[in-house]
């Protein structure tokens, strides 16, 4: 049987192309007749996040993120990273079999020693955390630990997954047929457009919010980039950021509909003000459940808690044997 594993890192507020580009086709693939584990990446987060209230605030909010947009914790194994100890466990019992020149080559390694060879360092490594040099191998823990066999991620997970593969193969070589070797399963995901045109991240300040109000939502959209055309002039909805962003959650009749008010002239504050109208739809449903659970922290709590007790008593378990496998055991 399928094992669908994915986690998100807490590290910024939920947005729209978080939950088009990650939970919904999460969400989606669960309906097939599989078993799946959908976690909260706070170890991976610390990583990122210095101000602990904030972190602390981030985790919940990614957790509402997912239980808001229809994750349903009696179907799945949903739960927090920090919750399941054996993940740690088991990335340390990695790292001794890992080559440090394995993790040399990650991106985000590579990224940093990139800043500071550029900003004239002497010492490429200044400032670079060993949490952020080990991150693809806690990440590869994450998948092995619950011993997964797919992995829905965006193409920049996709090096990591590599690693994860790697990793698994050399202890199956050395210890024996353990883990599976698991497949990353790569979304052809559309980038969704942040306001400013590129690509919507945290990173940029340019997101549309999944959890803001109305007001919100309306401010965001607002703000998306348009030109100074008037209205009545037709306009060009090919590399139209606005047209963009719409085209990632309309369907394609509304996207006719959009196409033919462009050709029209439609002012913008007209495209815009459908652009709301059509989004809120979508986000309303989400933002009802979201102030519902806002009221109920306890309630995100007990179900974080249940779905670590579920998952622990599979990877208890399996960190036992792992631990057998390397040579610990009870003398
Ligand atoms: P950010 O770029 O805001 O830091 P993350 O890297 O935390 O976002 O992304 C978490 C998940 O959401 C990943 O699976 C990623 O592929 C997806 N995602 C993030 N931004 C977008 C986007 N603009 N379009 C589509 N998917 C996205
Ligand atoms: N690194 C992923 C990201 O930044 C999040 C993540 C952590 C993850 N552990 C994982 C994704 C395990 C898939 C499987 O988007």
């Amino acid at each position: 049987m399928k094992r669908i594993l994915t986690g998100i890192t807490p590290s910024g507020y939920p947005h729209l192309g978080n939950y088009i580009g990650a939970i919904k086709p999460s969400l989606d693939l669960l309906d097939e007749n599989c078993e799946s584990f959908l976690f909260i990446a706070d170890l991976h987060a610390v990583i990122k996040v210095s101000d602990p209230e904030k972190l602390n605030e981030l985790s919940n909010s990614i957790a509402m993120a997912w239980l808001a947009s229809g994750l349903d914790p009696d179907k799945t194994n949903f739960y927090r990273q920090s919750d399941i100890p054996e993940i740690t466990e088991l990335a340390w019992l990695l790292s001794c079999i890992t080559e440090k020149g394995l993790l040399n080559r990650a991106h985000a390694y590579k990224a940093a020693m990139d800043i500071n060879n550029e900003s004239g360092k002497k010492d490429i490594d200044e400032g670079i955390s060993v949490g952020l040099f080990s991150y693809p191998l806690l990440m590869a823990s994450d998948i092995l630990t619950p011993n997964a066999t797919h992995v829905p991620v965006g193409k920049d997970q996709q090096q990591h997954l590599e690693i994860t593969r790697d990793i698994a193969e050399k202890f199956n070589r050395k210890y024996g047929d353990f883990f599976n070797v698991p497949e990353a399963v790569i979304k052809d995901e559309k980038t969704v457009l942040g306001t400013d045109g590129r690509k919507m991240s945290k990173s940029y300040n340019n997101i549309i919010p999944l959890l803001g109000d109305e007001k919100d939502l309306r401010k965001a959209v607002m703000k998306i980039v348009t030109n100074s055309q008037e209205p009545g002039e037709k306009k060009d909805w090919k590399d139209n950021t606005l047209f963009g962003i719409y085209s990632s959650f309309a369907s394609e009749e509304k996207q006719v509909e959009m196409k033919n008010m462009f050709n029209d002239g439609v002012g913008w504050g007209d495209a815009k003000q459908k652009v709301f109208e059509e989004l809120n739809q979508i986000l309303k449903p989400i933002r009802e459940k979201y102030l519902e659970l806002n009221s109920n922290q306890k309630h995100i709590e007990e179900v974080l808690k249940a779905g670590a007790e579920k998952v622990r008593k599979q990877t208890l378990p399996s960190i036992k044997e792992v631990k057998r496998l390397v040579g610990i055991n009870k003398l």
